[in-house]
């Protein structure tokens, strides 16, 4: 593994393209209204705001939710010749969307577009009582595209053409996830670079971790990642590429369910992993377990932790330990049928690495899962 620093920016003039962190993930789905319960049962999220033919959109329905600083929203076609429906055939519930906030939407889309961004959206001003926001977009990997969103004008609910929502029969409980950690996406065979090269010249950013096949290998399921991450670091999306192992790559089995390049996991972050875990456990949400021999010599590879050992393995909570401090994380099987998107649950205690040290208990754990699949 090489590890450079992460170079913060120190002058915010000279980032063409500063952003403020994640704005919302935007999935499409097969059933927006469903999707939305699923979330907010099982994940603990808030309604927050509604658009659809009652708001004047005819085409779709979208469900945006809310825990602290994590939005979500969930989007559905209402006929099949919109070509959101294309998007579901193809790929399955996904996200289409990763949304970034930015102080000036208009010079996010002229900066990155003059690097080379192909253009999703051109910026364009929605307005409504509560004031004014500017929307434009570019594609990364995939169907994947980023949208840029301006806010600073705009006192709404959520963005114009929502109108607020909630049911006053049905608030579920907080299960203490805060914001989006980072946002990974799998591209194809020889295809990494590319996409490095992408976020580094579209969109400024740097790459501050690479793994390559000799540390992220099973006997099977090999993969290759290089994390970069924005300039003032509120931003950061590893990419990960399959590599030859003796069976199939994870990620090759999502590329092949998911038909293509796009978002593999969203990890949000939690300043109690134990409470979240338990919560999210608790309301159906399934996670991938680790043998409990990966707790025997726990303490010996990451020192002394201030968490007890027993609510970690009793739950499956992973630690790993860089030089900065520790980090506690877990991941979650798939969200949908096919094994496509998945989250992680991710507590920092100094750690700005991503679990380096869990790739092989945890890439064992994945391909019992694959296999019980037929996909190994
Ligand atoms: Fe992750």
């Amino acid at each position: 593994m090489s590890t450079q620093p992460a170079e913060m920016n120190a002058n915010p003039s000279v980032d063409f393209l500063p952003l403020e962190g994640t704005d919302y993930v935007e999935f499409y789905v097969g059933n927006a209204k469903q999707a939305a319960h699923y979330y907010m049962t099982a994940f603990g999220f808030q309604a927050l705001a509604y658009a659809g033919p009652e708001t004047g959109c005819k085409d779709f329905a979208s469900y945006a939710i809310r825990q602290h600083k994590l939005t979500f929203v969930l989007t559905t076609p209402l006929h099949p010749d919109n070509p959101m429906a294309d998007h579901i055939y193809k790929h399955g519930d996904g996200v289409k969307a990763l949304a970034l906030r930015v102080p000036d939407a208009r010079a996010a889309w002229q900066e990155t577009t003059a690097r080379g961004a192909k253009s999703y959206l051109e910026p364009v001003v929605k307005q409504d009582a509560h004031g004014e926001a500017v929307i434009s977009g570019i594609h990364t990997y995939g169907d994947t595209v980023h949208l840029f969103i301006e806010r600073k004008n705009y006192t709404g609910a959520f963005l114009p053409g929502y109108r607020a929502w909630s049911n006053p029969y049905y608030a579920p409980a907080s299960t203490g996830l805060l914001y989006v950690d980072h946002c990974v996406g799998n591209v194809g065979w020889n295809q990494m670079n590319t996409w490095v090269k992408f976020y580094e010249e579209v969109m400024g950013f740097k790459n501050i971790l690479s793994f390559d096949d000799e540390d992220i290998s099973t006997e099977y399921s090999a993969l290759m990642s290089k994390v970069m991450s924005s300039g003032n670091g509120f931003v950061k999306f590893p990419i990960n590429e399959p590599a030859e192992g003796k069976k199939k790559s994870q990620v090759e089995e999502y590329l092949d369910f998911y038909r293509g390049e796009g978002v593999q996991h969203v990890a949000l972050a939690t300043s109690d992993i134990v409470a979240s875990v338990r919560a999210l456990q608790s309301r159906g949400v399934e996670f991938l377990k680790v043998p409990t021999t990966y707790y025997d010599d726990l303490l010996d590879r990451v020192g002394p932790i201030d968490e007890d050992l027993e609510p970690l393995k009793e739950l499956g909570i992973l630690v790993d330990r860089d030089n900065e401090g520790y980090l506690l994380q877990l991941f979650s099987k798939p969200v949908e049928d096919r094994p496509t998107l998945f989250f992680e649950i991710i507590q920092r205690k100094g750690a700005k690495s991503f679990g380096k040290g869990n790739f092989k208990a945890l890439f064992e754990a994945i391909e019992r899962e694959q296999a019980l699949r037929g996909n190994l």
